[in-house]
Order: C-alpha cells, then sequence, then structure tokens
C-alpha cells in the first residue's frame, strides 16, 4: 500500500482522473490511498488568501509560504510515515520512466502543486523537498503535472494492472518505444495485419518485435538510442 498526499488548491480537478480506469480500480483494492488536502483552507485572513506580490516587482503572484507550510505540517502528521516531499515546478529536474519507477517503491509521496507563478522559494528550502517537472511547456498550475505522476506511478504498482507482465512491455520501460500491435479483423480497409504475428512462431514474432522497436526508436526519438543502458523500470 502506498500513500499519496496532495495539497492543492484545487482538489476538485483530481475527481475524474481519480475515479475512472486503473487509478479508481487501485484505489478500491487497497493498492493506492490517495488523500487531497487544500492549502485554502489553511489561509489565516478573512479573504482566504494565499497569494501575494513578488517583492522586487514583476508580473504575477507567488503563493505565500504561511498556508503551504500549515497544510504540509497537517498533511505530514496524518500518517506515521515520512514520505518523499515533490513540489511541482516547471524547474524541476524532467519527470520520465525510471523516475516513475523510483517513485513507485516509496511507501509514501507528498506532492504539492502550485499556481500563480510560483512558489515563495522559502517553501522549497523549508521543506527539503525535490522539484520535478513533467516536460519543458508551462501549465497553469502543478495539478496536471501530478496527476500525470500519479498515473504513471500507480500503474506500475503490483496488481494496479490487469494483466502482470503488461508494465515490461511498455514504452520507454526498456529504454525503446513499444512495438506496432494489431487485432482483430486481418484485414482492415485494405491494411493487413503482418503475417508474422499470425505465424505461430514466438521466436520469430519476438525478433521482429525488437527490430520494429528499434526502427521505430530510430526514426522517431533517436535520443534514447544515445543511452546504452536499458532501463529496468519493469512491474515491482
Ligand atoms: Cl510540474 N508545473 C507547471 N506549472 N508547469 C509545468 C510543470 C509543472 N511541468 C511542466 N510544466
Amino acid at each position: 500500500m502506498i500513500r499519496i498526499d496532495v495539497l492543492t488548491l484545487f482538489p476538485e480537478m483530481f475527481q475524474s482522473p481519480l475515479s475512472h480506469s486503473i487509478l479508481k480500480r487501485a484505489q478500491d483494492s487497497g493498492i493506492v490511498s490517495i488523500v487531497l488536502t487544500n492549502i485554502r483552507d489553511f489561509a489565516t485572513d478573512a479573504y482566504k488568501k494565499v497569494d501575494d506580490k513578488p517583492y522586487g516587482g514583476g508580473p504575477g503572484m507567488v503563493m505565500m509560504p504561511g498556508p503551504v507550510f500549515d497544510c504540509f505540517e497537517h498533511v505530514e502528521k496524518l500518517s506515521p510515515e515520512k514520505g518523499r516531499v515533490i513540489l511541482l515546478t516547471p524547474q524541476g529536474q524532467k519527470f520520465d520512466q525510471a523516475k516513475a519507477a523510483d517513485l513507485s517503491k516509496e511507501k509514501r509521496l507528498i506532492l504539492i502543486s502550485g499556481r500563480y507563478e510560483g512558489f515563495d522559494e522559502r517553501i522549497r528550502i523549508g521543506l527539503d523537498a525535490e522539484q520535478i517537472s513533467i516536460g519543458d511547456y508551462v501549465l497553469s498550475g502543478g495539478e496536471l503535472a501530478a496527476m500525470v505522476i500519479i498515473d504513471a506511478v500507480v500503474r506500475l504498482l503490483a496488481g494496479a494492472l490487469g494483466d502482470q507482465d503488461s508494465p515490461k512491455d511498455d514504452t520507454f520501460s526498456e529504454g525503446l518505444l513499444e512495438y506496432p500491435q494489431y487485432t482483430r479483423p486481418e484485414v482492415f480497409r485494405g491494411m493487413k495485419v503482418p503475417d508474422v504475428l499470425l505465424s505461430g512462431d514466438h521466436a520469430k514474432i519476438d525478433r521482429w518485435r525488437r527490430q520494429q522497436a528499434l526502427e521505430r526508436t530510430k526514426k522517431q526519438r533517436p535520443d534514447l538510442l544515445k543511452n546504452p543502458e536499458p532501463r529496468k523500470t519493469a512491474c515491482l
């Protein structure tokens, strides 16, 4: 059982992704417990203010440290497990499948989603948080990034997917893109399923898939081939 706490100003944004498919099933079967806490509940003034103008001037607003610290200290006490504290920010290290596999080994994650132009720097320093970004583009807030991370992590947990072997063949799990897949019908709008997949020769099918994965990766993502060490991120 892994526990994932999320500190956010918009807990409602998480409801739909968490109540469907694998994330719903994983929670229902006790593989993961996901707890949302609203940072605004820890605002101290009558207006429930959680952001303010940046010192030194400049556009936008910055998340104030007070409500985030108070929210964090409340959440920390909800479980005895210490957990890994992660700040979602475009300034973070880029999230990838290896990071997802790494996080899936933890007993507890505490994800902090920001809004506005960013967090007061003392939040990162004071909470000794790691920073994660999901890619080189700017989102309006950390919520979607938190959901991406939750999804990628939870599907790697033992029992989260129907078929235990599934994550092993995933794109990226061996440092390559996934091979092409086909299902019925055998011919669709004139396009035929490759003969090798109908041959029943599993050694030959494995070789063909490996070859296809390699060719695809060369064409679509040559950057992945620069890393010669295959990354092992299969199911735990
Ligand atoms: Cl984690 N937050 C925001 N606001 N934008 C992002 C991101 C996170 N990752 C990529 N872009």
